[in-house]
């Protein structure tokens, strides 16, 4: 087991802070990505979608945030990553949510990597403090994984996309009530 290597003006080991500048770069691109998304869906006329995106993009910007205050604070240097490389346009809507998924999944992994980390070292501060993006994390999964079913419940075909659409726009209440968290 590695202890976490610290000095007098920090609660915070480098390694730890490595791994939570990390997490901010991911939590910077999800919000980088939802707001392309849903420029992209407010531009091919799904509303419901590009709100429920719009509200996204600026929840992971609070995530991100949360993390730039967690490390300052613990006497670490939270650093402003550098975002490239966002995806401006997608085949279908379905795409949209297939990739948000497909995010949020990587997101849960690291956020268990980092919490894992944080045992491994003895830093149960950040172990601590990492609860609240577990469950976050469980909530957005719920949000993305209902989004993709969707589509195969009502079908895509006739007013099928103009229905999905309105039902992606009550995601946010429902993942919230069946996760538990809000
Ligand atoms: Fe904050 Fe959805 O990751």
């Amino acid at each position: 087991m590695t202890k976490q290597v610290i000095t007098p003006t920090r609660s915070l080991s480098r390694e730890m802070e490595i791994l939570l500048n990390k997490q901010i770069m991911m939590e910077g691109e999800s919000s980088a990505s939802y707001l392309s998304m849903a420029s992209w869906c407010e531009s091919q006329g799904y509303e419901q979608s590009a709100t429920l995106l719009y509200n996204h993009a600026e929840e992971e910007r609070g995530h991100m945030l949360k993390i730039f205050r967690y490390i300052n604070a613990a006497g670490g240097h939270a650093r402003q990553p550098e975002i490239t490389g966002i995806k401006h346009t997608f085949q279908s809507l379905k795409e949209v949510f297939e990739d948000v998924l497909k995010h949020e999944i990587s997101v849960t992994e690291s956020i268990n990597d980092i919490v894992d980390q944080s045992l491994k070292t003895k830093d149960f501060a950040t172990f601590n403090f990492l609860q609240w993006f577990v469950n976050e994390q469980r909530e957005e999964e719920i949000l993305a994984r209902r989004a993709v079913e969707i589509f195969t419940i009502i079908g895509e075909a006739g007013v099928g996309l103009w229905l999905i659409d309105q039902e992606l726009g009550k995601l946010e209440a429902y993942a919230a009530k069946v996760s538990g968290v809000s």
